[in-house]
């Protein structure tokens, strides 16, 4: 199984999507795994957004990330990661198809709704970011066989 990091950004909090964002990840059939909102900072912003720090929006983007608290989550799943990104749709809203949440609710680059972990490799750095060992839950859904096949998982 795999974890995968979704950051419900300002825009979310703002426009009143965290209920919606969130029940899209829970109906698919990931498993929440962590969940806190959170008052994000520059210094993790910078780790956080350290890739990007040559870009000329990159303390515009910080400082939109500053403006309400967070929600970071935890999703588990197979395959979770790419999942999550299918469903997450491309960076830029105006561009990102329809039935994705950037797709269905953003107009904007930056304005995105949320933030998903691109690959394994980040996902474990982010999540590792955000949330300590013990905040991050194991559990069995109730509902959990007739999520996979028995030779899937
Ligand atoms: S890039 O530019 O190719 O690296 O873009 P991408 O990797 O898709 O996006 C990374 C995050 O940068 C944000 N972004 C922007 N913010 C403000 N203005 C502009 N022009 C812009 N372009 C990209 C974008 O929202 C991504 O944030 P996260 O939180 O990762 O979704």
């Amino acid at each position: 199984m795999e974890r995968t990091l979704v950051i419900l950004k300002p825009s979310a909090i703002q426009r009143e999507l965290v209920g919606e964002v969130i029940t899209r990840f829970e109906r698919k059939g990931l498993r929440l795994c962590g969940i806190k909102m959170m008052q994000l900072d520059d210094d993790i912003l910078s780790e956080h957004y350290g890739h990007l720090k040559d870009k000329p929006f990159f303390q515009r983007l910080k400082d939109a990330m500053m403006t309400t608290p967070v929600i970071v989550t935890c999703w588990e799943g197979l395959n979770a990661i790419n999942v999550v990104r299918n469903m997450t749709g491309s960076t830029n809203g105006q561009n990102a198809v329809p039935g994705t949440v950037r797709g269905d609710f953003s107009m904007s680059m930056q304005e995105n709704i949320i933030h998903t972990s691109d690959s394994e490799e980040n996902a474990a750095i982010e999540l590792n970011r955000f949330f300590r060992p013990e905040e991050i839950f194991e559990y069995r859904k109730c509902c959990f066989d007739y999520l996979y096949a028995s030779d899937e998982v």
